[in-house]
């Protein structure tokens, strides 16, 4: 008996190596027993893990991080744009903070479309009338109320990196000279990040009016931002742009502190964002999956890919259907969960064969609700877990730098649906739940999540990557709880993402052809695609000790206090 014990422990043990064998490829993994700081980039996890060192907590590094990462990573780190965090104290408290961009006043349902009724997508994603107003500075002042340091510290590193300047790495200067064309299409006047020379790894980037809006910031708090010179300069650049956020819109922003969504999987308490972020698609994906369960299934096997799948292709016609703003729909989140709703969504699933999209969901039923965005994940040594996304949408947002305050605002609207059954820039459908509304959240893929187990952090994580962010990290948190994986190859590991329509599974370049082969003979269509997502996981071990990932996919990196 005890040789088949070990014969049996001896043979998991090969399986679940050959099954990870292929993926590991490591790129910034620490591990620690003192607090970590995992972002987009070095200098920001840096700032972060100084506060920390500097008598911090948690909050105080994720505040440092994310003004950091409004300076290093333009293309995505932000002032200009808004997000979600869910922390976790070492007291027990759960917390969800809500600064998404909200529709300026001036919004209505059809300010998209054109006089033949279609939808002009170009407006949605780029210019003036693209952006709604921003909630990131909110944002971090509501975070500041569980931080320790005083805010004027906490914005220091990045007036420093602003003023200075920085190191651009070779994917960012790569990415201002793509973009130079389209910089200058939407600003007429000069900004920082277009000079006559292409940019080259090591070129130093000065942000001198960023630096001075943060000054501004650090002076007078809150107020720096939405009133006072920096809100002029927004509204003045808002008429020159032809947008509509007004200075009523940005005195009236307020944060929404709101109930984070718990649920149970698998002996662990997953703690995430409620609507209007994409947390509700995480939590109906983990507890559809676990109708079945994966146990005994390996990582990215056919098997478990298709149940994956097939749960996401449920998953996301129930978003374009039911998901926006509680604020302004019925909120459908407990029916959306309950064990017999998403039992009967599961009763038409055959292991055999791919189930058509259009057996799980109508696009007529829609009314079109609906790149770039970053997270930071943050543990500190007493074990206070804070998960932050925020986003300016897509790559530099609506590409319009706020003249003389030096920083890109969002093209967030494009989250909004502009037509019933129009695709937004990451081709999702929505429902009349989304259409714009003076005021309101535009619908959120952003999933910040921590895991508890026996009420302490064992997971935090998040990523970017629209449409494809609580696929990622419904992926990242099976990975580890269910196949056995490490922190690395949870986040390492090649990536897949199905969201109903269109009916194809994107996988990363590098995912199984054995996988891919096995499901086309049941009927599934693959695309390759680069990269799917960037996530920054923190997974707690059973002695304590925290291994802090940052994805391979990008710059990103970890932070040590
Ligand atoms: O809130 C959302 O769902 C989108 N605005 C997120 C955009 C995004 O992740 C782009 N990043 N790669």
């Amino acid at each position: 008996m005890r040789k088949f014990l070990f014969l049996l422990a001896f043979i998991s043990t090969a399986t679940l190596f050959a099954q990870f064998t292929d993926y590991n490829t490591v790129k910034e993994v620490k591990v620690s027993n003192k607090g970590v700081v995992a972002s987009a980039f070095p200098l920001a996890s840096e700032a972060g893990a100084q506060m920390l060192r500097e008598g911090g907590n948690a909050f105080d590094a994720m505040i440092a991080t994310q003004f950091a990462l409004a300076v290093t990573h333009p293309q995505a780190g932000n002032i200009g744009g808004g997000g979600f965090t869910i922390a976790t104290t070492t007291t027990g408290k759960k917390i969800a903070l809500d600064y998404r961009e909200k529709a300026p006043s001036k919004a209505h349902r059809d300010m998209y479309l054109d006089e033949n009724g279609d939808a002009n997508l170009d407006l949605s994603q780029a210019g003036g009338l693209a952006s709604g107003v921003p909630g990131s500075v909110a944002g971090m002042f509501k975070m500041h109320e569980y931080a320790k340091l005083p805010m004027e510290k906490l914005i220091q590193p990045a007036i420093d990196l602003a003023e200075q300047g920085y190191a651009l790495s070779a994917a960012d200067a790569n990415s201002l000279n793509n973009r130079k064309e389209t910089f200058l299409k939407y600003n007429k006047n000069p900004i920082a990040f277009v000079k006559e020379e292409p940019w080259k790894e090591g070129d130093i980037l000065v942000q001198k009016e960023l630096a001075a809006t943060l000054k501004r910031i650090q002076k007078e708090g809150q107020k720096g931002f939405y009133e006072g010179e920096t809100a002029k300069l927004i509204v003045k650049q808002m008429k020159e742009s032809h947008g509509i956020i007004s200075k009523k819109d940005l005195k009236n922003y307020q944060v929404r502190e709101r109930e984070p969504l718990v649920i149970d999987y698998q002996g662990h308490q997953v703690v995430t964002m409620p609507l209007p972020s994409g947390g509700l698609v995480l939590a109906q994906l983990l507890k559809m999956v676990d109708l079945k369960g994966l146990k005994g299934m390996q990582l990215n096997s056919p098997e478990a890919v298709q149940l994956m799948v097939e749960v996401e292709r449920r998953v996301f016609a129930d978003r374009a259907e039911y998901m926006g703003d509680p604020d302004f729909i019925e909120d459908q989140t407990e029916k959306l969960l309950s064990p017999a709703y998403l039992k009967d969504r599961m009763a038409n699933y055959d292991p055999s064969k791919a189930t058509p999209s259009s057996e799980v969901g109508k696009v007529e039923n829609l009314g079109k609700e609906s790149m770039q965005t970053t997270h930071i994940s943050v543990l500190d040594k007493d074990g206070n877990a804070v998960s932050t996304t925020t986003t300016i949408n897509g790559g530099y947002g609506s590409k319009v730098v706020v003249s003389g305050a030096g920083f890109f605002l969002n093209n967030e609207m494009d989250d909004f649906s502009a037509k019933p059954g129009v695709p937004n820039m990451f081709g999702a459908l929505g429902g009349k739940a989304n259409a714009i509304e003076p005021n309101k959240r535009m619908l959120s893929a952003m999933s910040p999540t921590i895991v508890l187990k026996d009420n302490t952090p064992k997971i935090v994580v998040g990523t970017p990557g629209g449409t494809t962010i609580p696929t990622q990290v419904f992926q990242s948190i099976v990975d580890v709880i269910d196949f056995g994986a490490n922190a690395n190859i949870a986040v390492n590991a090649p990536k897949f993402h199905h969201q109903w329509l269109p009916e194809e599974v994107r996988v990363e370049r590098d995912f199984p052809e054995t996988t891919i082969k096995a499901l086309e003979k049941k009927g599934y269509t693959f695309k390759k695609t680069y990269k799917i997502g960037r996530v920054e996981m923190i997974v707690v071990d059973e002695n304590g000790n925290y291994h802090a990932v940052a994805d391979g996919r990008g710059d990103d990196s970890v932070a040590v206090e």
